[in-house]
């Protein structure tokens, strides 16, 4: 008989049948005459009710179904008497593949706290809680990929090892072969990197946009969607050292269309996902935070505000709020004050604009005054900035010294500049954090409990 699985098993030509199901205890009750078992088989949030009569089973049979076992049912589906669920089904057998020892297994009780289970985070999907968050994260990066391709964007994947720090904030992890224990040294007593697997220095990347703006200005419009790492030792609820970032890169586009296809995809991801995954976000309003739902559908009514660094500054400093971090013109902003623009001042999103070239990468488009820099970064409710992009420069003597100011190596840009030199073209993109969506999207309030292993600083257990 072919297994159903619990997210299909509402189907009414199904009622009456026999059917086979297999998942894991969630909870077991009942009495003498009869048993109740919840089971879960991760495609949804909703347990089958397994209804097994005891003139049928004797107690040693069922005496290893304990919560966290695994188990095959078969039996008859019929419309359930109970509340809570639709259908159940009457066990005929059930057989157990694996125990789980109540005495042991962490996920034996209800209510733990996310900090317990981030501990435990080899068994944390077992739970409703992290079965809704990583169905969501599924269904988001689902349509993020529908998104690009339904516009004609080309995914393209860009290379996890570097020579070169797309970003320059220089947090980088290093990838090598070299023994730390037995350095080689060139005479001048330096590391010898030319004796290294790649025969340079190299690292992990943090950002595929240096290689996607290659792809951009070939293949027209292009997106990666891969891992990122940042060896910055923040540990914030919003930042990890491994993450996964989307860079869209389009030529022809100036940053007015580039702030269009941020707010078109943003809006297009959290609509996706309220369409999609209805009984996963309505359970953790319920469970977590009951004002989502609301914040989700106020996301989508209206248009985000645009608006420039230097108007965003003026309205902090009149805003008579004593801010931990002071502000003037050419600070970076702080998630206290992106919080308080989205959150109080406007009550939606912003995309922030033309910030200080001094406080943004090399490789943004400069402005006529001197001073700034086409940047837009888009801020959002609960999580601060969520997108990081620009028009790029295109011009190359401008974009040379401006690697030359902040002495950038040039032999590492070499094939960069390639692209100013041979048929140059304005172009603009931006990187969406994704777990700051799948943050947003769920309501969590801390990144670690949105990827499934999360790396941070002192933590990389599993
Ligand atoms: O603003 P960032 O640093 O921009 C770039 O990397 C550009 N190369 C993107 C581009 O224009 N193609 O990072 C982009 C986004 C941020 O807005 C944030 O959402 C996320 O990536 N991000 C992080 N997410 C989690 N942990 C971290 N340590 C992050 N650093 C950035
Ligand atoms: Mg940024």
């Amino acid at each position: 008989m072919e297994r159903i699985k619990i997210v299909d098993i509402n189907a009414p030509e199904l009622l009456g049948q026999t059917v086979s199901v297999m998942g894991w205890v969630r909870t077991r009750r009942g009495n003498k005459n009869v048993q109740f078992i919840a089971l879960n088989d991760g495609s949804t949030i909703n347990n089958l009710q397994v209804v097994v009569d005891l003139a049928k089973f004797d107690d040693e049979q069922l005496k290893p179904i304990t919560t966290g076992a695994s188990l095959h049912v078969t039996g008859t589906l019929v419309a359930s008497q109970g509340k809570g669920q639709s259908v159940e089904v009457q066990a005929d057998t059930i057989h157990v593949f694996g125990t789980a020892d109540p005495d042991e297994f962490p996920m034996q009780k209800k209510g733990h706290t996310l900090e317990f289970l981030r501990e435990k985070a080899h068994l944390r999907m077992r739970t409703n809680t992290f079965g809704a968050v990583f169905r969501i994260r599924h269904h988001l990066a689902f349509a993020i990929h529908k998104f690009f391709n339904d516009r004609g964007f080309f995914y393209l994947h860009t290379p996890l090892i570097t020579a070169s720090d797309a970003e320059g904030a220089g947090d980088m992890f290093q990838v090598t072969t070299l023994d730390p224990e037995d350095l080689p040294r060139t005479d001048d007593g330096h590391v010898d990197y030319s004796r290294d697997f790649f025969g340079k220095h190299t690292s992990l990347t943090v950002s595929g946009q240096l290689e996607g703006e290659l792809g951009a200005t070939a293949l027209g419009a292009i997106y990666t969607f891969g891992p990122t790492f940042r060896a910055e030792n923040s540990n914030t609820p919003r930042h990890l050292a491994e993450f996964w970032m989307i860079e869209p890169e389009v030529a022809f586009f100036d940053i007015h269309d580039n702030m269009d296809l941020a707010e078109d995809f943003i809006k297009y991801c959290v609509r996706y996902a309220l369409e999609h995954c209805h009984d996963d976000i309505e359970f953790l309003n319920k469970m977590y935070d009951n004002t989502l739902i609301e914040r989700l559908q106020g996301v989508l009514q209206q248009p985000f505000v645009r608006l420039a660094y230097t108007e965003g500054i003026e309205i902090l400093k009149t805003s008579g709020r004593k801010f931990e971090f002071p502000v003037e013109w050419g600070v970076d902003l702080q998630s206290e004050h992106e919080r308080y623009l989205v959150e109080e001042h406007f009550g939606r999103p912003v995309i922030l604009t033309d910030y200080p070239r001094d406080i943004k990468a090399f490789y943004m488009k400069q402005n006529e005054d001197g001073k700034t820099v086409r940047a837009m970064d888009v801020l959002f409710p609960q999580i601060g900035e969520i997108i990081g992009g620009s028009e790029r420069e295109e011009n190359y003597d401008k974009l040379m010294s401006e690697i030359e100011r902040r002495h950038i190596p040039m032999k590492d840009m070499w094939w960069y500049l390639d692209t100013r030199k041979f048929g140059t073209v304005p172009h603009s993109g931006f990187g969406l954090g994704f777990e700051r969506l799948v943050l947003f999207v769920t309501g969590m309030s801390n990144i670690r409990d949105v990827i499934p292993f999360p790396r941070t600083p002192g933590n990389a257990e599993f």
